[in-house]
């Protein structure tokens, strides 16, 4: 008896799907299986995982940005080995607790300008208190968000979310305002109503992979600071070096007001996220000893997610990955870049450091035409998750398509990637688009079942 982690593993292992399909959302086994995703992991390392056969899957994925480190990083692992050797006096709960100091200390050495932050244990959590604290510190009600933008799917991140079929059943949200992306006019329109705590932008949107009009941040804060309102950046996918930038705010001449973390910063090992805030914000929400606890979270700054942070923090600067994500981001940018020229469906490649969308466009030619409309006639989004699917039956390569209805998938590899995983990615995908571009074969086979199954679910 007794518990034997190892043990179970071995004993259960193949059986996850069964127990998802029983216990959990029953919609994501189904999906897997409908879409040959359903494979066996059972370990990884850096930026391959490898499933029970032994076969290796290239991650360009890195559980949607969580894994900038590689997967299973020995540094962050020993630092979490250390922390459980320490037998600290974790959550203490009325203490200071020093692991939580040291990581808001060396997160703010990267933030010049931002002054405090809250711990808390997501990205959607970091969002919350970045809406509240903007709200209090201004005294106003309204946040005014983009087209298409994601912040997390908790009530409070919802309201900021820009596409209808997150929103769509969950009403009442929160009476915030969804501007068109990029629109400084409909900012300015926003803003003279006089009630707007603040904007809150993604420096790079997830969701389609688009990068904000040259300049528009710096506008945008400008205009915003002269309404007396604030500059949310969500950093929570583009932050920690992802767009070849600390925060991908620093590509522009820009001063958040607030700025959020998660995804990357533990590691991928721990649940964890922050909210980066001026001084001024924190003195006014945490106004005085009454108002210590009026936004906190049990879990936040706990000694895992701290060591794992911090640890995380140290890999990050070592093995230089900001300028990592960058050098390789471009390579990476660069050859597909020279594919779109040979491939009329590959209508854009586009992006920031090793945060890359390729979007795909209605063909020239007549024999393409017609199964690209004939899938588009299905569902919009399908040509993309042919190719997500193909590059992952074909080359054991994981990647995502880059929100529901639109044509674009989106690469988010570990920020460790070197020359040899550009090679990979870039070979599989010309194979692909080769297949697809003669119009027949097993990839449009898999659009054939893909059109099957969105007509049928
Ligand atoms: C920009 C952004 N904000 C917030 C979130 C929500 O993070 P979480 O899933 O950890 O709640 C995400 C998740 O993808 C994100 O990309």
């Amino acid at each position: 008896m007794g518990f034997d982690l190892p043990g179970l593993l071995a004993a259960r292992g193949g059986e996850g799907y069964g127990l998802h399909a029983r216990y959990l959302n029953p919609q994501l086994a189904r999906m897997l299986h409908a879409i040959g995703f359903d494979k066996l992991y059972e370990r990884a390392e850096g930026s391959y995982l490898y499933d029970r056969d032994g076969e290796r899957y290239a991650d360009f994925l890195s559980g949607f940005g969580v894994f900038a480190l590689g997967r299973n990083h020995p540094v962050v692992r020993k630092a979490l080995h250390d922390m459980l050797d320490c037998e600290l006096a974790d959550l203490v709960q009325f203490d200071c607790a020093l692991l939580a100091g040291l990581l808001a200390e060396r997160l703010l050495g990267k933030a010049p300008g931002l002054d405090r932050v809250y711990f808390c244990n997501s990205g959607t959590e970091a969002v919350e208190a970045a809406l509240k604290f903007a709200r209090y510190a201004t005294g106003q009600p309204r946040i005014l968000y983009w087209d298409r933008a994601y912040h997390g799917l908790t009530v409070g991140s919802l309201s900021v979310n820009g596409s209808n079929e997150f929103r769509g059943g969950f009403d009442p949200l929160l009476p915030d305002t969804c501007i068109p992306f990029g629109s400084l006019d409909s900012l300015q329109a926003e803003l003279r109503k006089g009630d707007v705590a603040a904007l809150i932008v993604e420096p790079v949107q997830g969701k389609g992979v688009r990068v904000p009009p040259a300049g528009f941040l710096s506008a945008a804060g400008a205009m915003l600071h002269d309404h007396g309102a604030l500059l949310i950046c969500d950093e929570v996918q583009t932050g920690l070096g992802r767009t070849g930038r600390f925060f991908a705010f620093q590509h522009d001449d820009v001063q958040p007001d607030i700025v959020t973390v998660a995804k990357a910063l533990s590691g991928g090992f721990v649940p964890v996220g922050a909210t980066l805030a001026r001084n001024w914000i924190f003195q006014k929400v945490y106004s005085s000893m009454d108002r210590v606890v009026v936004h906190d979270s049990t879990f936040g700054s706990n000694a895992s997610a701290m060591a794992a942070g911090l640890a995380s923090l140290a890999v990050i600067e070592d093995e230089q990955l900001v300028s990592n994500a960058e050098r390789t981001g471009k390579a990476l940018r660069d050859a597909l870049q020279e594919l779109a020229g040979e491939y009329e469906m590959l209508a854009d490649v586009r992006g920031r450091g090793l945060m890359i969308g390729l979007e795909f466009g209605k063909p020239r030619s007549l024999k393409l035409r017609t199964g690209w409309n004939m899938l588009q006639a299905a569902r919009r989004g399908l040509f993309a998750q042919m190719v997500v699917v193909s590059l992952f039956q074909r080359h054991h390569t994981l990647t995502q398509v880059a929100g529901d209805h639109m044509e674009v998938i989106k690469l988010l590899p570990p920020l460790m990637i070197g020359d040899a995983e550009v090679k990979l990615f870039v070979d599989a995908f010309a194979d692909v688009m080769d297949e697809a571009h003669r119009g027949s074969g097993l990839v449009w086979d898999f659009g054939r079942t893909l059109i099957r199954q969105s007509v049928t679910r």
